[in-house]
């Protein structure tokens, strides 16, 4: 087998498709915001933490710095152009929610909203926020979560059904309906 070598910086497209997550937030004034983010994971089970990494310059960290929650909203292929438009660039203050015309829905725990077309919300208060190079990474724990009706098979996500939007690089992602079992 032959190996060429990769420019480390672009290293990172080799973990992929990554799950992408809509994450929404507010600040201090009220403002939703809502942008995607496919540099998240999942980092600890008890307590349920996750964790996801954002350049600082973005509202969303702007916004988490300030009122420290933010909902991570799971979306579905049915909504990948919708997505796409919540992470256009738009000025401080400006609801992306609304931009995409999607439909954000009260919270339980947390005063972020969540956006009702997303399958499954995990409402989260930060615990920490470390710079990571050009992103900080920030992990929040999950104070409650919900899943939308019949869409867990065996206590998994039923792929068949919810079609995963993963993220490929830029433009490209692969939407994961595509199930192998091992045995
Ligand atoms: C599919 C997708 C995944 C993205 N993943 C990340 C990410 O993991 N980290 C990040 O900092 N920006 C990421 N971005 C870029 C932000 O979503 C984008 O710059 C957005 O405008 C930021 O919005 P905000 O300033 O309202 O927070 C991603 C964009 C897309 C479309």
């Amino acid at each position: 087998m032959v190996f060429e070598e990769i420019d480390s910086e672009n290293s990172y497209r080799l973990l992929a498709p990554r799950p992408t997550i809509i994450v929404t937030t507010i600040n201090s004034k009220g403002e939703v915001n809502a942008a995607p983010f496919s540099f998240t994971m999942p980092v600890s089970m008890n307590p349920p933490l996750v964790a996801f990494a954002s350049v600082t310059t973005h509202h969303t960290y702007r916004n988490i710095t300030e009122k420290e929650e933010f909902v991570v909203n799971i979306p579905t292929e049915a909504i990948l152009e919708k997505l796409w438009i919540t992470g256009e660039k738009f000025p401080y203050g400006v609801n992306e929610i609304e931009e995409a015309g999607l439909t954000q829905i009260s919270s339980k725990e947390v005063s972020p909203p969540k956006i009702q077309e997303c399958v499954a919300h995990l409402e989260c208060r930060v615990e920490w926020i470390q710079e990571a190079g050009d992103h900080d990474v920030i992990v929040g724990k999950v104070v409650h979560a919900d899943i939308k009706e019949n869409i867990m098979k065996n206590g998994l996500l039923d792929v068949g059904k919810v079609k995963p939007v993963l993220h490929l690089g830029g433009v490209d992602f692969v939407v994961g309906d595509h199930l192998k079992k091992v045995r």
